[in-house]
């Protein structure tokens, strides 16, 4: 039933940032996969939880402006929308959502203790643990069942799903809500971000997959937003079937249609879209070597994991992008996981000596752009390889 259709190569672990570049480093095969029976779409390869979120996880939530707001807005609208008396939030990163809240109405669940800590430190419940039936039943011996449970970016990253629904369903009240919002796949298959594929993300969902996912354990999509973070994410509003005083709103038929229409229920939609990504490595790379061939330098601009994908499957190293800038302390002075690219710290005059900048964090253009148009206007030309490769002229 899964069907192969697309290698991306060995890759590293993705967050795996060190102080020194290691040539042997361990890699992964990085194949991805069509069920055509449930729908879902996941790599092969599944890599201990306790080997990538580590407990110097540099990722945090709270480094981009669009990310706090977008996750500020949300708080305000579970508050008016839902009122619930209590809130979980499985996956709190550094507490970008948890602190919009009462101390006493949230609990936190991060198994990175590096990002635990901060919002321990700041007075909220914080569990330092994976999230699977055993947390979830003893929470429930503690703190009752759930009003509404919420996690963005963290259930895409658990190998058995099925043990994740099992164990939500359980905690939450028979009128219970759960939010989930995660990168689409419709969007990642439109723009060609291949680089939305990384050993953390074991699964990339889309409104055909999870409703038939849920459907074994009693939930039901109720409504759809569509996010544009990460590239284009979807937010999913989940209840109990038998929670028949909510409607379902139209925007779920609408949203699994447009999916159809896309052919994400079809294998041959996925093998086409392998020949686009193949194409856009050799663009991209294209691109590159001509600038470096006018003797112009490159820098990346945010050192994601999306990078790392890229960095790796198209063989790209310091002789191309000579570094990174990121803003993230736990990245700086680290190499690309994979590559002997180092990123420094960004300050807007460590980008003055570039022609070129390749947008890592594409996702961010916006806020980008809108942060160095000064640059801009002076020489400073981005690259991005999203929808296609090209440099953008502004
Ligand atoms: P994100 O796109 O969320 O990452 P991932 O692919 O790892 O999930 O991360 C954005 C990265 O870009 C993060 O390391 C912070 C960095 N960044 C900057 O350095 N400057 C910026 O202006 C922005 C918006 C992000």
């Amino acid at each position: 039933m899964n069907k192969f259709f697309l290698n991306l190569g060995k890759q590293p672990l993705a967050n795996n940032y060190s102080r020194f570049y290691k040539k042997n480093q361990n890699k992964y095969n990085l194949k991805l996969f069509f069920n055509t029976k449930n729908k879902m779409v996941s790599i092969s390869k599944r890599i201990p939880s306790e080997k990538m979120f580590t407990n110097n996880y540099p990722y945090r939530s709270s480094m981009s402006k669009t990310m706090k707001t977008s996750f500020y807005e949300l708080s305000i609208e579970i508050k008016k929308r839902f009122k619930p008396k209590s809130i979980l939030e499985i996956g709190s990163n550094d507490g970008i959502l948890v602190t919009n809240f009462n101390k006493k109405d949230v609990i936190g669940i991060e198994p990175c203790n590096n990002l635990a800590k901060i919002t321990s430190k700041k007075g909220y419940l914080t569990y330092n643990k994976y999230w699977n039936y055993e947390l979830a039943k003893n929470l429930k011996k503690k703190h009752g069942e759930i009003n509404l449970i919420y996690s963005a970016n963290t259930l895409t990253h658990i190998s058995n799903l099925n043990d994740v629904f099992k164990s939500i369903s359980f905690l939450l009240t028979q009128k219970g809500i759960l939010i989930i919002e995660d990168p689409s796949l419709l969007e990642c298959i439109k723009k060609v971000s291949y680089d939305q594929f990384y050993n953390e993300h074991i699964y990339l969902f889309s409104a055909i997959s999870v409703s038939n996912l849920i459907k074994k354990f009693n939930l039901e999509i109720f409504d759809i937003k569509n996010l544009k973070t990460h590239g284009g994410s979807i937010r999913y509003y989940i209840k109990k079937v038998e929670n028949r005083d909510i409607k379902i709103s139209n925007k779920v038929k609408k949203q699994i249609e447009n999916e159809k229409k896309f052919g994400l229920h079809k294998l041959v939609t996925y093998k086409q879209f392998a020949k686009k990504v193949k194409l856009s490595k050799k663009n991209l790379l294209n691109i590159l070597k001509k600038i470096k061939s006018k003797n112009k330098s490159i820098i990346g601009y945010g050192a994601t994991a999306k990078a790392v994908t890229i960095l790796n499957y198209c063989n790209i190293n310091k002789s191309l992008i000579k570094n990174f800038v990121d803003t993230t302390p736990e990245k700086i002075n680290k190499f690309m996981p994979g590559k002997n690219i180092k990123i420094i710290k960004y300050t807007q005059n460590s980008l003055l000596k570039y022609d070129y900048a390749f947008l890592g964090a594409w996702n961010f253009k916006k806020e980008i752009f809108k942060k160095e148009k000064k640059l801009i206007k002076k020489k400073l030309r981005f690259i991005t390889h999203v929808p296609w490769p090209r440099i953008i002229r502004k």
